[in-house]
């Protein structure tokens, strides 16, 4: 079964949306692999972001996401990185589409609630920056029609 990271942003903590973001996700169906608060080292921000090192915000990026905790999970279910993406709409929440986490709750670029891996690859990339193995729990399979 596919599965994606997800990390709630500061602003989505701050703001008190964990619950609400989390609810999206399972409410469709995905099922939580892994969960927890952390606040996040520069070391582990500057290689979660690296494919923007070269960008202009990519200091703002990295700023922003060590500012305050965050929440990490890991989701599982059929096409879970397309299903993931689709929930959290567009980056930038003043062109994301209403009905999705990111166009409900931001008008920013950068305070955009959410981060979704945007590929298999890019989630196995991603994903051992901020779970170890012991911390995944791999769910019995075949039980999914329960949700
Ligand atoms: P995220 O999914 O965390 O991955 C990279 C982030 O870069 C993205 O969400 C946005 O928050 C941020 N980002 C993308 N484009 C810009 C931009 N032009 N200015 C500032 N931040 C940006």
């Amino acid at each position: 079964m596919e599965r994606t990271l997800v990390l709630i942003k500061p602003d989505g903590i701050k703001r008190k949306l964990a619950g609400s973001v989390i609810q999206r996700f399972e409410n469709k169906g995905l099922r939580i692999c892994a969960l927890k608060m952390l606040h996040v080292t520069k070391e582990m921000a500057e290689k979660h972001y690296a494919v923007h090192k070269d960008k202009p915000f990519f200091n703002d990026l990295v700023n922003y996401i060590t500012s305050y905790p965050i929440m990490a999970m890991i989701l599982e279910g059929r096409n879970a990185v397309s299903v993931v993406r689709n929930l959290c709409g567009a980056t930038d929440g003043s062109k994301a589409a209403p009905g999705t986490i990111r166009g409900d709750y931001s008008n920013s670029i950068q305070e955009n609630i959410v981060h979704a891996s945007d590929s298999e690859d890019s989630y196995k990339y991603e994903m051992p920056i901020f779970f170890s193995k012991g911390e995944i729990q791999d769910l019995p399979q075949g039980d999914e029609s329960l949700v």
